[in-house]
């Protein structure tokens, strides 16, 4: 029996950006319109994203995901002059119907047929989240798709964590909080939440005194 399995999971809760979607499928489906730098543009599009929805959050406000994705690649677009900002409307479009990894759907579906209910929770607003969501066919494996929106502030706020007891009637320690972003797994484990880490590209750990009780390569064996 896999690890994971082992332990008491009252719903199985996943961050989406990264974790159930490659977010550097957008600039992949136009990387040689965009240029010899794609793969740097989409590296600082997604950090600058999270850094602006850390110091909103710091700053007690809150604009959209959608927004900061918007403003994040126009900041990429003036730091990698060499990319050819024609493709900004197709790199957006295609933000909102990223690849979801291969082994999402079987992951979720397994888990539901156990009878563990799954959903995502993520800074994504509800309509980026929901788009993302229909293009990859996930809907039918989840039971929830909870936006940060409704809390009306980022992760790793407590507040955005506090979604799930809110919907599931769970206590932290019973769910079990999936995510690629270590940043995320610190700011669930030290809410409480049974966390994996789902370390696709072997990154060193970091955020010491909130480990994961798992770290995986991909989410098959949580299947
Ligand atoms: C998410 C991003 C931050 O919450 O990965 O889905």
């Amino acid at each position: 029996m896999p690890q994971i399995l082992a332990r008491p999971a009252a719903v199985a809760v996943f961050d989406a950006y990264g974790t159930l979607f490659d977010v550097h499928s957008a600039v992949a489906r136009h990387a040689e319109r965009v240029g010899p730098e794609a793969a740097r543009l989409s590296e600082i599009w997604r950090s600058k994203q999270l850094e602006y929805s850390w110091v909103l959050s710091l700053t007690r406000r809150y604009e959209p995901f959608w927004t900061l994705t918007e403003r994040a690649l126009d900041f990429a677009f003036a730091a990698v002059p060499s990319a050819a900002r024609a493709t900004r409307g197709d790199l957006l479009a295609a933000y909102r119907t990223l690849s979801a990894y291969p082994e999402v759907a079987g992951v979720l579906s397994a888990l539901r047929a156990r009878g563990i209910p799954t959903a995502i929770l993520s800074n994504g607003d509800p309509g980026m989240l929901g788009a993302a969501v229909d293009s990859a066919g996930l809907g039918p494996h989840l039971d929830a798709v909870l936006s940060v929106d409704a809390a009306g502030i980022f992760k790793t706020d407590p507040a955005t964590y506090d979604l799930v007891g809110a919907r599931f009637g769970t206590v932290p320690a019973e769910v079990i909080f999936v995510s690629s972003n270590r940043w995320d797994v610190a700011g669930a484990a030290a809410y409480g939440f049974s966390c994996v880490w789902v370390n696709r590209t072997e990154r060193p750990d970091e955020y010491p005194g909130t480990e994961p009780f798992a770290v995986l390569p991909d989410l098959r064996a949580l299947a």
